[in-house]
């Protein structure tokens, strides 16, 4: 199993997803700010990873710690979690595991506990553990949409890289694969920075699950092909109506399967939920630097001095989206309905 995030010895192992797919290499975190660092460059990416390496940078933070009495130890971790917050805006992963540490540190310190730092190491691990059994629950919910033979679409990367393992949207591909369909995925290269190409078709070629690479300007001649039976996306937040904030590029795919009537879904852990938010339009929206656009690989693509607008995520509507799979079971329209019935802990179809 590809090892996206891993405690090690009081440090954070992350695969380093700039460098792939040409190698396959490590960097090792000992300190809460380099776990920042990886965050904002992309080397760990992709909302659930990103919610794990903040709750494991907000550990090693803890373990830096001096030993201070609790109320003051509670204020320092604070700042460290609010500094951690600042890394990337979009991905709802990254607020929600931070505030699973804190409700964690609050409940070690009401229930006495004496080494707060060692409880915050053990809640980033489960939540890493927990990531990935979420993920496998999602593949089973999602895995009987699938029909043996299909062409499916994928954009941006929702893969083990993007998660602690196993993924969201390829979840549901790889649990379908291993129930024995017989699939093709077609793959978007996912400009500007290529999650597609390098690190979706990195993971389905470790998986011998057939696809094809596309660049994202393809999808639509595909479609009117009839090439393309399915596109499933992950998200990086979802407002309580449905709304989808995921990879610059997902709102030009929703559109454009509905036009030929061709299913859409977005795969995500209820973590990625925000229910605080009525719509998409609240999502913050995260603009990358410029380069990403004017430079391919380190290499100038455009003159010198080009103006660049580089949003890194857009907003897909409800209405576009056929089905939510969530690890609960697949939600269907209203989503405003159907989300809140989640929330009040009621079972989806
Ligand atoms: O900028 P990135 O690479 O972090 O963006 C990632 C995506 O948009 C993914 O599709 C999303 O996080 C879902 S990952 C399971």
């Amino acid at each position: 199993m590809i090892k996206t995030i891993n405690w090690k010895n009081n440090t954070v192992v992350l695969i380093d997803q700039n460098a792939l797919p040409s190698a396959e290499k490590y960097i090792t975190c000992k300190f809460y700010k380099e776990v920042i660092s990886a965050i904002k460059d992309l080397t760990v990416r992709g909302a659930p990873a990103i919610g794990v390496a903040a709750a494991m940078g907000a550990a090693l933070g803890a373990l830096q710690l001096p030993s201070l009495p609790p109320e003051q130890f509670r204020r320092k971790f604070i700042t460290i979690c609010d500094e951690i917050a600042q890394s990337r805006p979009t991905a709802r992963n990254l607020f929600w595991a931070l505030e699973q540490m804190k409700k964690c540190l609050d409940g070690a310190i009401c229930s006495g506990k004496r080494d707060l730092a060692k409880e915050l190491v053990n809640e980033a691990k489960s939540i890493c553990l927990e990531d990935i059994e979420i993920n496998r629950q999602l593949g089973k919910h999602g895995s009987p949409l699938i029909a043996d033979g299909d062409n499916i679409l994928t954009h941006c990367n929702a893969g083990a890289l993007a998660t602690a393992g196993y993924g969201t949207a390829l979840g549901v591909i790889r649990a379908a694969h291993e129930q024995g369909k017989k699939l093709h995925v077609y793959v978007d290269e996912t400009r500007p920075i290529l999650q597609g190409a390098r690190l979706t078709a990195w993971e389905l070629q470790k998986e011998n699950i057939p696809f094809t690479l596309i660049t994202d300007n393809m999808a639509g001649f595909l479609m009117r092909q009839g090439k393309i039976d399915k596109v499933i996306v992950g998200a990086d937040r979802i407002a309580a109506n449905g709304d989808t904030a995921n990879k610059i590029g997902t709102y030009s795919l929703a559109v454009l399967a509905q036009a030929h009537r061709i299913a859409f879904y977005v795969a995500a852990p209820l973590s990625t939920i925000d229910v605080s938010l009525k719509t998409g339009a609240a999502i913050p929206i995260e603009e990358r630097k410029g380069e990403e656009v004017t430079h391919f690989r380190g290499v100038l693509s455009a003159p010198k001095g080009t103006k660049v607008y580089n949003p890194a995520f857009d907003v897909t509507e409800a209405k576009y989206i056929g089905a939510i799979i969530t690890e609960k079971g697949i939600l269907k329209k209203p989503y405003h309905v159907t989300i809140a019935r989640m929330y009040k802990g009621e079972k989806c179809s």
